[in-house]
């Protein structure tokens, strides 16, 4: 039996024993893209479906900035950064379908996704040494298990040899169109405006740092999910993997 992500309806014609023969292999995919570009739903449904490990590495900088603004550390100091980044353990446990993000022991994964870790994240993303710690730690995790890792630098930095890169991209537009939703579904108070804001800052910032900018490696394939629901993004993924690993 195949385990479907729930909500989505996979009109995917793609054949079971293909599936099959990609869950077999030692599989390591990297997933990169700008904010709210479907990458972390796309990682999370292949994930299920290949049965694979997922890494969302935007959820391990967004727990160092979590760390940091609850010890009153200046997020731009990257001297007091760095003396603290050993003292910041993360980690993810499963729990039924889902990965969970936990900081020295708290789950966070509630508290990482909130507007004020979002706004100063891609700021302390651009510290070399909390990219340094992240990547070493990243890299352990992809080491001895089929992975699929989402965020900007995998298929550029930290997984350079993986089997498949994919980068997903969708316009500003689209995007802050998803955001919004996602944040009135939850109940936050916020307009489109802001959003857009946030999300153009983070662009601008993530593609324009100098340490590991957000950028599609050569031999990345483009995904663009702008007029694609769940199941679509799926099953084109599914079709760029299966290309990738059946030669
Ligand atoms: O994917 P996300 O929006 O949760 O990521 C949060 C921030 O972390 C994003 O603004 C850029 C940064 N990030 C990064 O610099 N490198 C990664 N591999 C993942 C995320």
């Amino acid at each position: 039996m195949y385990n479907i992500p729930q909500g989505v309806g996979l009109g995917m014609s793609l054949l079971k024993h293909e599936l099959e023969k990609i869950r077999q292999q030692k599989l390591v995919i990297a997933l990169d893209g700008h904010s709210s570009s479907g990458k972390s739903t796309l990682a999370h449904n292949l994930a299920q479906l290949l049965q694979l490990n997922h890494i969302d590495t935007g959820a391990m900088y967004r727990a160092v900035t979590l760390y940091l603004l609850d010890h009153h550390i200046d997020t731009t100091s990257k001297e007091k950064v760095s003396e603290v980044l050993d003292d910041i353990d993360i980690t993810f446990h499963r729990e039924k379908e889902k990965c969970y993000t936990y900081l020295n022991g708290r789950k966070v994964e509630e508290e990482i996704r909130t507007m004020r870790v979002s706004d100063h994240v891609s700021a302390v993303s651009t510290i070399s040494a909390v990219r340094r710690h992240l990547v070493k730690l990243q890299r352990k995790m992809a080491a001895s298990e089929s992975v699929i890792m989402d965020g900007r630098d995998i298929g550029s930095v930290v997984l350079p040899e993986a089997d498949v890169k994919i980068f997903v991209s969708a316009s500003l537009e689209i995007r802050t169109e998803r955001r919004y939703k996602e944040l009135l579904d939850k109940g936050v108070k916020i307009t489109k405006e802001e959003v857009a804001d946030n999300l153009a800052k983070r662009d601008h910032i993530d593609s324009n740092r100098a340490d590991s900018p957000l950028v599609q490696a050569d031999d990345a394939i483009l995904l663009d999910t702008g007029a694609l629901d769940q199941g679509q993004m799926l099953a084109e993924a599914i079709k760029i993997i299966h290309g990738k690993t059946s030669s």
